[in-house]
């Protein structure tokens, strides 16, 4: 019998078909005698990324493909390329070459002779380099750098870093408790890890792309400060709620924005000015979300559509769902703060519930 891989190489994807080829050529470069495999999690790539690693792995049993559907997340797509590995090592390298792979032997090794439980790529440590990359980013990538400290121990250099390798078991112990949001899964690995983490960093020069672009884009600092906030106060209030109450302020600021020029300069009916700014603030908030907290079940398209009209009739139900308990409340004890309050706590997470599961079709987080 032939025994499985003692190294898992993940590669998260999405739409890097141009760049498949050249990783695994640079992986079996790399890589030389050790018995490793490289199992790509792809979301869906409409660029058909999974076809072609389908292709290859028709050619040879090491390479291997998760594909996800109606699903996003670098993280999300790392945590359960591992999770259908049973290497002992496991490493997280990007599709795009733009980090060294010749550091995979050197960083396995540190490993093997336990001189760390985890190894990390970085651009920051001596020898170390970012490459090409413009100030705005650099800059960006430090700031990123300073708040992730919250996260990860302080003598790290490149917390941010994409490029690391792990004892299976840290990822088994880390599981349980990782929030997998965003892009930054090294930093919930040791945010999430019971114990401090026996680290090892090896420098690396950042390479510029080789084909296609980057998904980092301006939600992705959204994503991390939902990762930040999920760490501080996830295991009080989930960070969704949080970033659904955030939205739902908004909404309401929306909500006046459309009532007072209705009422003001439209002199429309109360009531009939009411329910339009109703349902602009219903729409705003559901596009918003939409791209924000759901961001990894995003809807586009048909789907779009009927999600907005799910939420809009969820929420119209959770309308009146305020008012009754608002009036209880009122009726009960004769104070009004406190029934608006109630019904407002009352409606939102009825809003919420209801949404998250029939709108965005999530049963878990
Ligand atoms: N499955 C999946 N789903 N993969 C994704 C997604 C997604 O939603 N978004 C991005 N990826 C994949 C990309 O296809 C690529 O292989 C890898 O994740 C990194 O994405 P890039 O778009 O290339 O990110 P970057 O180069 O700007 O940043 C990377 O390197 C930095 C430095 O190490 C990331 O790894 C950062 O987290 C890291 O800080
Ligand atoms: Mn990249």
């Amino acid at each position: 019998m032939e025994p499985g891989a003692e190294l898992a190489v993940i590669v998260p994807t999405f739409n890097e078909r141009k760049n498949v080829l050249a990783l695994v050529e640079k992986l079996q470069a790399a890589l030389g005698e050790i018995r490793w495999e490289v199992i790509f999690v792809d979301d869906a790539s409409p660029d058909g990324t999974a076809d072609l690693v389908r292709e290859l792995a028709a050619e040879d049993r090491r390479i291997r493909c998760i594909q996800r559907f109606g699903r996003r997340g670098l993280s999300s797509a790392c945590v359960e390329g591992m999770l259908a590995s049973a290497a002992p090592y496991l490493a997280v390298i990007d599709a795009d070459l733009q980090h060294d792979e010749r550091l995979l032997p050197l960083m396995l090794e540190e490993l093997r002779c336990e001189a760390a439980e985890i190894v990390v790529g970085s651009r920051y440590t001596a020898g170390g380099g970012i490459g090409e990359w413009g100030a705005g980013r650099a800059r960006l990538s430090r700031i990123g750098g300073r708040l992730g400290r919250i996260l990860v121990p302080a003598d790290l250099s490149d917390p941010m870093s994409g490029f690391f390798m792990m004892r299976r078991r840290v990822f088994e112990r880390s599981r349980e408790r990782l929030s997998a949001i965003g892009f930054k899964l090294l930093a919930d690995v040791f945010a999430s890890h019971p114990e401090p983490l026996l680290f090892k960093e090896l420098p690396y020069t950042f390479r510029p792309r080789h084909a296609g672009e980057s998904k980092l884009d301006s939600v992705t600092a959204w994503d991390y400060a939902m990762l930040l906030l999920d760490k501080l106060v996830g295991h009080i209030v989930p960070v969704r709620f949080v970033a659904f109450s955030i939205v739902g302020v908004l909404g309401i600021a929306v909500h006046f924005a459309v009532l007072a020029p209705l009422l003001q300069v439209a002199h429309t009916r109360f009531m009939v000015a009411q329910a339009i700014a109703a349902l602009c603030a219903m729409s705003f908030n559901f596009a918003l979300n939409n791209v924000l907290t759901y961001r990894d079940s995003r809807l586009r398209g048909w789907r779009w559509l009927r999600g907005w009209l799910l939420f809009v009739l969820a929420c119209s139900a959770g309308g009146v769902m305020n008012v009754t308990v608002a009036s209880f409340i009122f009726k009960s004890y004769g104070t009004w703060v406190l029934g608006a309050l109630g019904g407002i706590v009352v409606g939102s997470m009825w809003n919420y519930a209801v949404t998250k599961f029939f709108t965005w079709g999530r049963s878990g987080t």
